[in-house]
């Protein structure tokens, strides 16, 4: 199907229908004898992730594959963010997928190797990096095979296990990934000097570090506080330290950095509400350093399970939200009032407050509905 998906007519075709009902669309008759309606749809598709994902492959020439490997693809932004950190001769990527990681993460390498065991995926991805003059060593090998044959060695192995099982549930056990980590971790560590591998937001972090031995590193990373990866570091260095990195892209916030387990001894200051209300961004209450986020950014917590924290001044280099905020009764609520409604444990979900107080959604103004150490409370952004 390949080139001739990219005749004139065809493109002009898709490029016609980008906003098209897709359905509808599907149950008409191609209108040209070599391409299916099937595959127009999957390029326009793939078009449409692109615009949202990886926009610099909106570039004529290119070629998107099945939803399922743009699914499985990493962002633009999150693959912009992992090549920053790498860099080294020789980079290999042993699931390669779509490509869109080893494309960013390969910037700074000089030899490229792409493993898939997908031959119609990696037939796009060498056609589209070609497109892109970019080289590399494309293997259409299953990656235990590659692996079993090898004799190199490398700066970087990268992995970004598939984390959908057979019925297209989320899975996030490393047992239940392909490959399976904990089976390869020696061999990889054995050919690399470092191992990086993506992986689930859902992946719990203190599993992840007591079955997973040579951790050196964790980097969690949110765009625009959506959590997209957890990323893990493994080397030979038997590093006493794990050393975590919560970082927010496109937030303008800082990173927030901590060695695993300092969270065990980190203690919190507890306040009732004082002028700021300070709210950490998703990566960190991933990394769930409820605590030493209180320790360290020298703010207070309103509670135990709370998770918001207070403080008299703006502490500009907070990694989160900061609001200006007074405690209020409920009999301050006007009925109609706009508000964005924040809800942390607190008995009601936001939905249910809505209905409650009779306020609508949205607006500048911030209701907070949480608890403090003396109880229920009810903030309001000034
Ligand atoms: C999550 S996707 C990778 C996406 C990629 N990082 C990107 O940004 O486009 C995982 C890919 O690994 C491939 N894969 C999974 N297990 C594999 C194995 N044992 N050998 C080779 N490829 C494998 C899958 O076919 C899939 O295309």
């Amino acid at each position: 199907m390949e080139k001739k998906i990219l005749n004139k007519d065809i493109q002009n075709y898709i490029n016609a229908n980008l906003n098209t009902d897709l359905h509808a669309l599907l149950l008409k008759k191609s209108p040209f004898p070599e391409v299916s309606m099937l595959e127009i749809v999957q390029q326009i598709k793939g078009k449409q992730v692109a615009q949202r994902k990886f926009p610099f492959l909106l570039k004529e020439g290119i070629i998107f594959p099945p939803q399922l490997s743009l699914e499985q693809s990493s962002s633009e932004k999150t693959a912009g963010y992992k090549s920053e950190i790498l860099k080294g001769k020789r980079f290999i990527d042993l699931t390669s997928g779509f490509g869109i990681d080893a494309y960013y993460l390969s910037r700074n390498f000089e030899e490229i190797t792409l493993i898939e065991q997908n031959p119609d995926l990696l037939e796009i991805v060498r056609h589209n990096w070609h497109v892109l003059e970019k080289k590399a060593e494309f293997i259409n090998q299953k990656l235990e095979d590659f692996l079993d044959r090898n004799e190199e060695t490398f700066d970087v192995i990268y992995l970004d296990p598939a984390r959908r099982d057979q019925q297209k549930n989320k899975v996030f056990l490393l047992e239940d990934l392909s490959p399976n980590i904990l089976e390869i971790r020696e061999k990889l560590l054995s050919i690399s000097k470092e191992v990086v591998i993506k992986l689930s937001p859902l992946i719990d972090l203190k599993y992840l570090v007591s079955v997973l031995p040579g951790i050196f590193r964790i980097d969690i990373v949110a765009l625009k506080n959506d959590v997209k990866e957890v990323i893990v570091f493994l080397n030979n260095e038997n590093s006493e330290n794990i050393s975590c990195n919560c970082v927010n892209l496109e937030s303008g916030e800082p990173n927030f950095t901590f060695l695993f387990g300092d969270e065990e001894n980190a203690k919190a200051e507890y306040s009732e509400p004082e002028r700021f209300i300070y709210i950490p961004n998703h990566a960190i209450l991933k990394a769930g350093v409820f605590n030493l986020i209180s320790e360290k950014m020298n703010v207070k917590k309103l509670h135990p399970n709370s998770h918001l924290y207070t403080f008299n001044e703006k502490i500009n280099d907070f990694p989160g939200r900061i609001i200006e905020m007074e405690e209020i009764d409920n009999k301050q609520i006007k009925k109609k009032e706009q508000f964005n409604i924040i809800s942390k444990n607190y008995p009601l979900k936001p939905e249910e407050i809505k209905k409650k107080y009779n306020i609508k959604d949205g607006g500048e103004k911030y209701l907070i509905f949480t608890q403090s150490k003396k109880g229920k409370i009810i903030l309001k952004s000034i």
